[in-house]
């Protein structure tokens, strides 16, 4: 089965063709023009989905090696993100499907960023979590702990009360005057930092939820104290201020990973989204795994941000389990 996946939720166009599970090709056209302002401007992205989607599809397609009339399934984020965005994903999925005859297979983008982890690559199987299993989800827009119970059954545990962990990462990345996308760069700088150099809030939510928005609110007033009165101060110390924060972060994102472990039993543990691409995260669960027995599942660095194979993969399983989407849906800014 020939699955063809349309992600077009935010600021990354993407199309990816999958053979009954298999990765055939997945094309990716970021968006530039965000860095300008230092974050997603909606206008623009829908605009610059609107440019790309069909030569990113054409790429997709002809890195196969297939036609359009080769496609079984046609999967589409159908949501969470961008109204505008969404949107020209979905229109161009439902008319692709009227083309072709192609069924179409809508995906909730969250969904998604968790099935990545059974994505097979061409002659290598690569590591699938064992039903059930928890998942971390940590991206710019979602920080969740998930019960992962089959293909089409999940359970959310946890998840942030304010900010997520990659808005936490992009906003004091903003704050130090680092560019947009804030996570990459803070990664890359933490390498050379001290994350015991300074220490910042670590909020609480209750039970396994999370908050990070006290975490920005205290790294931004301790910048203004210091810089009052030392106003180079930031740039004197920034791999040791990445470093701290992005320690600060971990530490968060870990104690209920580690709590809901304890909690549930279940020792399969994955991690997905944008921040899972995060190197000292990945680092400190191969080792709390290894402490821990557990079985840890990192995504390939390709598969952690935005991407369409994530989607092919997830309209595969779920139209093996019978889903089918009318032409008359429509793209949803918000899903559960
Ligand atoms: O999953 P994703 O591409 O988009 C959403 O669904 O939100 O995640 C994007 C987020 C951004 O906040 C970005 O800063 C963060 O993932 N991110 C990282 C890293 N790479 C991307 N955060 C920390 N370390 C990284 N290496
Ligand atoms: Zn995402």
């Amino acid at each position: 089965m020939i699955v063809l996946g349309i992600e077009s939720s935010c600021d990354d166009t993407s199309a990816a063709v999958i053979r009954d599970g298999v990765l055939l090709s997945n094309v990716l056209a970021g968006q530039d023009v965000h860095r300008l302002y230092g974050g997603v401007i909606p206008e623009l992205a829908s605009r610059a989905h609107q440019q790309n989607i069909i030569p990113v599809t054409h790429r997709a397609l002809a890195a196969a090696g297939l036609q359009p009339r080769d496609i079984d399934v046609i999967a589409f984020t159908r949501g969470p993100g961008l109204m505008g965005s969404l949107l020209v994903g979905a229109s161009f999925a439902k008319g692709l499907s009227l083309a072709t005859g192609a069924p179409l297979v809508d995906v909730n983008h969250l969904h998604g960023h968790i099935l990545s982890h059974f994505i097979d690559l061409p002659g290598k199987a690569l590591p699938h979590p064992a039903f059930p299993f928890l998942c971390l989800l940590a991206s710019g827009g979602h920080s969740q702990l998930i019960i992962a119970r089959s293909f089409v059954d999940f359970e959310i545990i946890g998840q942030t009360i304010d900010d997520a962990a990659g808005e936490a990462f992009d906003k004091c990345a903003k704050v130090m005057g680092l560019p947009y996308p804030g996570g990459p760069v803070i990664d890359r700088l933490a390498a050379a930092g001290n994350p015991q150099a300074f220490r910042f809030a670590h909020p609480r939510a209750g039970g396994l939820d999370y908050s990070f928005s006290g975490l920005k609110t205290s790294f931004l007033y301790f910048l203004r104290d210091q810089t009052a009165q030392h106003p180079g101060f930031i740039a004197q110390h920034t791999n040791d201020l990445c470093a701290s924060l992005q320690y600060t972060i971990i530490e968060i994102l870990m104690r209920n990973l580690v709590k809901a472990a304890e909690q549930t039993g279940i020792r399969e543990i994955a991690v997905a989204g944008g921040v899972s691409a995060n190197s000292g995260l990945r680092r400190r669960l191969s080792e709390e795994g290894a402490a821990r027995n557990w079985n840890v599942y990192l995504p390939e660095l390709r598969f952690t941000t935005d991407n369409a194979a994530m989607i092919a993969i997830t309209g595969y399983c779920l139209f093996k389990a019978g889903r089918r989407t009318a032409l008359d849906v429509a793209p949803a800014a918000r899903m559960d």
